[in-house]
């Protein structure tokens, strides 16, 4: 595989595209908002730059990965990639979407894979005709820091896709664990209660959301589930709990608290808007 796409060009996206071109592959990030991409192009730079003057990038690595990035605002031109990688919201009908038309355009080889935190890799496939050549690869956030990537087959998923998978996660220099596709895989299952319990003692008035952090981390925790809330976004949160929520035709442990669509519906999303639980203008 020579080149990767990667479709959206959020958080994730473009931190997927970082690790891609760093690795040594020819990238094309897509996305439908137009400022999305520039802002990206101009975030990964500012990261590259960054691991440069720490002494983690070589210079001839980050030149060459700069070299290797393009945007484009076509989805045809990224579906002419090796692999596909979707980075888009968490919104079945809108990855049910993008999958169908990559797949109505890209070539036979290529590999489609979805970033997806809690949505089925079946059902993502079965908007394609390459359900085969279909698979979840679930990077952290941020991608160019944390090591695991979910691999996540589907009923039909190749040997030789989860082999090339296994090149890709081992060339971007990550570690792979593979799961079955169960709603939310592992990571995200069991963080779903890291969360739940949070809200619940936040809802009840037990605690505010300064002293509910340090109380995780005084556990052995880096980050305390607010400050992670905000890192991943409230909105991203918020639709990967009802996802699994759903997912388990609405099991009570895993049901969404008001205080995560208030929080939405007020657009502090976190870091991304400036605030969320916490203010990050300064
Ligand atoms: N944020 C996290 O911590 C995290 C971690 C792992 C996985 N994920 C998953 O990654 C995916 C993306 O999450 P994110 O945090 O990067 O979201 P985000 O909101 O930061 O970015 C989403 C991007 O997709 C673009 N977009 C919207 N509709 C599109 C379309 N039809 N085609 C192409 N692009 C479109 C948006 O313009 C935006 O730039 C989701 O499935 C999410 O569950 C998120």
């Amino acid at each position: 595989m020579k080149t990767v796409a990667v479709i959206g060009a959020g958080a994730m996206g473009r931190g997927i595209a970082q690790v891609s071109a760093l690795a040594g592959y020819e990238v094309i990030l897509y996305d439908v908002f137009e400022p999305a991409l520039n802002n990206a192009i101009t975030l990964i730079t500012a990261s590259i730059d960054k691991g440069v003057a720490r002494g983690k990038i070589e210079t001839a690595t980050a030149v060459r990965a700069q070299n290797n990035l393009r945007i484009t605002h076509f989805l045809d031109d990224a579906a002419q990639a090796d692999l596909v990688i979707e980075a888009a919201p968490e919104d079945l009908r809108v990855k049910h979407d993008i999958f169908a038309r990559l797949d109505a355009v890209a070539p036979r080889h290529t590999l489609l894979a979805s970033n997806t935190s809690s949505l089925s890799i079946n059902s993502l496939a079965g908007s394609t005709h390459r359900s085969d050549r279909f698979l979840g690869l679930h990077f952290f956030n941020p991608p160019h820091l944390m090591q695991l990537i979910e691999i996540i087959t589907c009923d039909d998923t190749s040997a030789t896709t989860v082999a090339q998978a296994k090149e890709y996660v081992g060339r971007v220099g990550k570690t792979a664990v593979f799961c079955k596709d169960t709603p939310a895989f592992i990571v995200n299952r069991v963080a779903r209660p890291f969360y739940g319990e949070a809200f619940r003692l936040l809802g009840e008035g037990v605690a505010d959301v300064a002293t509910i952090d340090r109380l995780i981390k005084s556990l052995g925790f880096r980050m305390g589930p607010f400050e992670l809330i905000d890192l991943i976004g409230c909105d991203v949160n918020l639709a990967v709990t009802q996802s699994v929520y759903d997912a388990y035709f609405q099991e009570p442990k895993y049901r969404p608290h008001p205080i995560q669509r208030r929080m939405v519906e007020s657009g502090r999303l976190g870091r991304k808007t400036g605030r969320g639980f916490y203010d990050y203008h300064e």
